[in-house]
């Protein structure tokens, strides 16, 4: 469970901190750099529209966001799609308009050098309110990705003060950056070693209480499943039975599974709605009804966690499939590139009959690669 989400969050880091990093420019060199935007842009006091639109306060402008100007279709579709200029869009639609942009009309080349753009948008911020205060920010050595996450989770709530090229919307026009808020909703996995553990605190007796309210229902008084209902207790020496009770104190090799799983999901259909202290007590109270602790006024925190050990922790080896009789004559599993010639269709899903048919089917099928 932790693992997946760490990866997720790990993917969303990348996507955070993609694109290039830029420099901080120096405005007076970068109005030499506008002189090639000239003849088509204008700035400063009376700027008005000429072959391409006025460029005041451009950042946190919606592309082809002007009433007054005429834009190519293409710009005002980007725009529609949640194209909004800031340090980062900016800089990767002068470094290639037309690959930015396809179809847009400014019929320019681009600008090669970094430090052109970089000057050119410190020349640019120069006439526009909401210009990033300090673009040298960008430019600062990489920080702690979570830390750098959750700046760039700000940045998105105000557009304009950009930096990283995260564009609302994105490409395809869809969701936005996740909030720092949002981020630390989502990220609260406990660990075996304790990582992620909240403060708090709760008793066996405590746990009772409120198992027998929101708990009982389900999984009974102590933990045996009402009918068809999981069991949270027993089933110690049936693990290697045809039919193993696989319990908390059967079978789960850590405690902090236990907090963070009723923690997120329990009780079921009302997840997410027990404090941290409840989590602990009903933690407890599943310990006890385990034997593993055996008093009612036993204490579970954050302090005394990881002393806990369940019964069959001992029983999950790490994973050394290789050396199994059944995996080591085959060597190491092919991960990469292991068919040299092209990938062939052999059957589709529909075919297989694995997949109620559909209208999309027909489509699907002749698109090809979809199975
Ligand atoms: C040959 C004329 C031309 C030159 C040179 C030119 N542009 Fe443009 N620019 C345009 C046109 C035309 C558009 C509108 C594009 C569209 O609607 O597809 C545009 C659009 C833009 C936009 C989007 C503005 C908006 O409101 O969406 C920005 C930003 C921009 N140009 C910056 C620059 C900068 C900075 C330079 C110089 C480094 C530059 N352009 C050079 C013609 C030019
Ligand atoms: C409405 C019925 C219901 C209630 C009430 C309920 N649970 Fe559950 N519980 C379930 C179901 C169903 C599962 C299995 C979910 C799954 O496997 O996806 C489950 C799974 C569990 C598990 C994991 C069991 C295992 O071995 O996989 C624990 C621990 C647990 N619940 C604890 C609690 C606690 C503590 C409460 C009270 C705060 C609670 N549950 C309230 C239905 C309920």
């Amino acid at each position: 469970m932790s693992k997946s989400l760490k990866a997720l969050l790990a993917a969303g880091t990348l996507v955070l901190l993609a694109g290039p990093a830029f420099a901080a420019g120096d405005a007076d060199k970068g109005a030499k750099v506008f002189k090639k935007c000239a003849a088509c842009h204008a700035v400063g006091e009376n700027a008005r529209n000429k072959v391409g639109p006025e460029l005041n306060d451009v950042f946190g402008r919606t592309a082809g966001g002007l009433d007054d100007y005429k834009y190519s279709k293409a710009m005002a579709k980007a725009g529609e799609e949640g194209l909004v200029w800031t340090t980062g869009t900016i800089s990767e639609y002068l470094a290639d308009p037309r690959g930015f942009v396809p179809k847009n009309k400014m019929a320019f080349a681009g600008l090669k050098k970094d430090d052109d753009v970089a000057n050119v948008l410190a020349y640019l911020a120069t006439f526009s309110k909401d210009a990033p205060a300090d673009t040298a920010a960008d430019a600062a050595p990489a920080e702690e990705p979570e830390a750098k996450m959750a700046s760039a989770a700000e940045e998105s709530a105000a557009p304009a003060t950009a930096g990283s090229s995260t564009r609302e919307g994105g490409v395809h026009g869809l969701g936005r950056v996740a909030t720092a808020e949002e981020v630390a909703a989502w990220d609260i996995d406990v660990r075996p070693d304790g990582a992620g553990l909240p403060d708090g605190r709760g008793t066996v007796a405590d746990g009772e209480m409120i198992f027998t309210e929101q708990c009982a229902v389900c999984h009974g008084d102590f933990g045996e499943g009402v009918g068809r209902w999981p069991v949270l207790a027993g089933g110690q020496d049936t693990l290697t039975r045809e039919r193993p009770e696989k319990t908390v104190g059967s079978y789960w090799p850590y405690l902090s599974t236990v907090y963070d799983y009723v923690r997120r999901a329990m009780p079921f259909g009302n997840a997410r709605s027990l404090s941290d202290d409840d989590v602990y007590a009903l933690t407890a109270y599943v310990l006890y009804l385990n034997d593993v602790v055996t008093e009612e006024d036993f204490e579970l925190s954050k302090d005394n966690f990881t002393e806990i050990r369940l019964p069959n922790e001992e029983a999950f080896i790490d994973d050394n499939r290789l050396e199994e009789p059944h995996y080591a004559d085959k060597g190491e599993p092919c991960m990469t590139d292991c068919k040299p010639d092209p990938v062939t269709v052999v059957m589709r899903a529909r075919i297989l009959d694995v997949t109620p048919g559909s209208v999309d089917d027909d489509e699907a099928a002749g698109a090809g690669g979809v199975d």
